[in-house]
């Protein structure tokens, strides 16, 4: 083959897929299992949510609405923003994407924190854009004042997540007002908020990003999480209208799929559902604190549906990856600079139950 596949492409690691459930079940004949390996939503997803999906499975011979309107209308009205300042895409991800695609050229900087979320690293490079990433604080937050600092000429787009996945930590309203002030009003912040509805029931005190008047703030959300359809994949971002024309035009056309605007508008609909699965995080989040407590299991609080236990080294954190996989629970090791942690998703009770069960086993 004598094609040229681009430096910035090849030098990208390619996904390594791993086992499938029903291959590990297989492999480890589990009688019960806990997928607490992926920020999932283990409550499942709203009924309504798959009615919608289910009446719009009809109409699956026809493009989906490019404007993604009625569910625009209905974000607007939750939100209490313009529809013109709301984009969708195949998932917050794609979102992201979006922004990176539709923003920056050239010699432009995609400037973060290291011990962010994984895929933001490649959606940079994927789009031959320079990723600095700085490193964490001692407890494993963003370093504003150290992006601060490196902000340059160059620096397009600031990437921050609040809360962090997979550290858990959160950035405070008055940290993120202070950072705003300080960064210039022609570079993009983009307020990744995948975990928000969970973050606010921990501390009602917990900024939204929406709120706060910044022109040059994305805000990112997303459904694959407290909403419960990460299969679907749907999430949107909230800006300026400048900035989301722009993502607009970067779009797929057809993108997110009917059947996503569908279960989007379903979901939207189900307060009682969004409420059992806030309530079941933040007292999943709690039994867990207790019971690391107890086991003197090391964590760092999480303003999210999941929560980072920290261990002693790698070899630690792969001899307790192994034995709780043995046992039917499936967690997260970490990568640089954090593989020396384990990212825990809260899970159903009797997920976090046969989670606590394992790990005291292994201890
Ligand atoms: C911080 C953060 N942002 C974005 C996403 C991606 O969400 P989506 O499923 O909407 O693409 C995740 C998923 O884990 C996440 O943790």
């Amino acid at each position: 083959m004598n094609i040229q596949i681009p430096d910035h492409i090849a030098a990208i690691k390619s996904y390594q897929p791993g086992k499938t459930i029903p291959q590990l079940r297989e492999e480890y004949g589990w009688d019960r299992v806990a997928i607490l390996w992926n920020n999932e939503n283990t409550l499942g997803y709203s009924p309504k949510s798959k009615q919608a999906v289910i009446d719009a499975y009809d109409t699956i011979n026809y493009y989906p609405d490019p404007a993604s309107v009625d569910l625009k209308k209905a974000l607007s009205k939750r939100l209490g923003k313009p529809e013109n300042q709301i984009v969708l895409g195949n998932g917050s991800e794609s979102v992201l994407m979006l922004a990176i695609r539709a923003l920056c050229s050239g010699e432009d900087e995609f400037l973060t924190s290291e011990g962010g979320f994984v895929i933001i690293y490649n959606w940079a490079r994927i789009n031959n854009v320079r990723c600095v990433a700085m490193p964490m604080t001692q407890g494993y937050g963003f370093d504003l004042e150290a992006i601060k600092s490196r902000i340059n000429r160059n620096t397009k787009v600031i990437y921050l997540a609040n809360c962090n996945n997979p550290t858990g930590t959160g950035i405070s309203k008055a940290e993120l007002d202070n950072f705003m002030q300080h960064v210039p009003d022609h570079i993009l912040v983009i307020v990744d908020e995948a975990y928000f509805e969970y973050s606010t029931a921990l501390d009602p005190e917990f900024p939204n990003s929406l709120e706060m008047d910044y022109p040059n703030i994305l805000t990112l959300r997303t459904f694959s999480k407290a909403y419960g359809i990460a299969g679907i994949r749907l999430g949107f971002g909230v800006g300026h209208e400048k900035i989301i024309e722009a993502m607009g035009k970067a779009k797929l056309t057809f993108e997110p799929t009917a059947l996503a605007q569908a279960a989007g508008m379903g979901a939207l609909n189900d307060d009682d559902f969004l409420k059992e699965t806030i309530d079941n995080n933040t007292s999943g989040l709690k039994y867990f604190y207790k019971e690391f407590d107890r086991l003197g299991v090391k964590y760092v609080p999480s303003y999210g549906n999941f929560v980072m236990t920290v261990w002693k080294d790698r070899d630690q954190v792969m001899h307790v990856f192994d034995a709780l996989m043995k046992r039917g629970v499936l967690v997260r090791p970490l990568y640089d600079p954090i593989a020396h942690c384990i990212r825990i998703s809260v899970g159903r009770p009797e997920e976090n139950e046969h989670c606590i069960e394992a790990l005291g086993e292994v201890l």
